[in-house]
């Protein structure tokens, strides 16, 4: 078991990428602290971490909330003793091109995916730092390098690259190791709630998009994220890991 005893919080683990992290740390033995704004999803996935003969507990609330991102650390050190792996996963989008988004739009994408972010690392960091060890893992997206009708979530994306690299090296010293993921085209509920048609283009476009010609899944992302979790990686902090079957390369 190579999270035996661990113990970590995976914030937006109601489903998609979260879930599949979650689940895949709970397989090596770490005890989980769920997040998601639905509680029905949140509940069940505590439910499979259970089953799989973990421990798991839920917070439900926003990560946009800095209430609610300490109560996760908080039930994470009071339930499970401490806490030893951040994953800030929850990511929303709000599509649409640039000439036509709202305040609304970006302020919504920002709150979530940047605020939340910030919030997630700070106050598990605060922990950490004292005991002097952790690992902050952040989600980021290919999209960080530009991505047509997301501005507002490329913005929020390439932000959490660079706070993945200060917190690098200001936690460094302390014994934490933080590192991003960037996901590329993965087959959850945030890629199919886009357009049919889009959709249809995207699957066309597969073979010359992505030199693996498959979409990804939440394992995919997850395998990347147990690594990175895990002491296996104890010499690598800072680092952006693309998990995009080469689309980015
Ligand atoms: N799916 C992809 O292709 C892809 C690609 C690159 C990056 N990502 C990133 O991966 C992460 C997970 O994406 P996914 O595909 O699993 O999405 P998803 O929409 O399937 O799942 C996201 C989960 O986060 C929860 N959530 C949303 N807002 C929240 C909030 N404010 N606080 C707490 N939880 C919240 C949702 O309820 C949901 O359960 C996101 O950060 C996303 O930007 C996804």
């Amino acid at each position: 078991m190579r999270l035996k005893d661990k113990v970590a919080v995976v914030t937006g683990s109601g489903r998609g990428i979260g879930e599949g992290i979650a689940l895949r740390f709970a397989e090596e033995g770490a005890k989980i602290v769920v997040n998601d704004v639905d509680e029905a999803n949140a509940n069940a996935v505590v439910k499979k971490i259970k089953d799989l003969g973990s421990d798991a507990v839920a917070v439900i609330g926003s990560v946009a909330s800095r209430e609610v991102v300490q109560k996760m650390v908080d039930t994470a050190v009071n339930v499970f003793g401490t806490i030893d792996i951040m994953v800030n996963n929850a990511g929303i989008t709000r599509d649409v091109i640039l000439h036509k988004m709202t305040d609304e739009q970006w302020n919504e994408v920002i709150a979530v995916n940047l605020t939340g972010v910030f919030y997630g690392i700070q106050i598990a960091a605060r922990v950490m730092r004292e005991k002097g060890y952790g690992k902050i893992i952040n989600i980021s997206s290919t999209s960080a390098l530009g991505n047509a009708g997301q501005l507002n979530y490329s913005a929020s994306k390439a932000g959490v690259i660079g706070m993945t690299k200060t917190a690098a090296k200001e936690l460094g010293p302390k014994g934490v190791n933080v590192n991003a993921i960037a996901p590329g085209m993965i087959w959850t509920d945030m890629m199919k709630s886009m357009p049919p048609q889009v959709i249809q283009q995207m699957d066309a476009m597969l073979p010359y998009l992505v030199p693996l010609n498959r979409k990804g899944t939440p394992q995919d992302v997850a395998n990347l994220a147990l690594f990175l979790a895990s002491d296996e990686s104890s010499f690598i902090t800072g680092q952006v890991i693309f998990c995009d079957g080469g689309m980015k390369m």
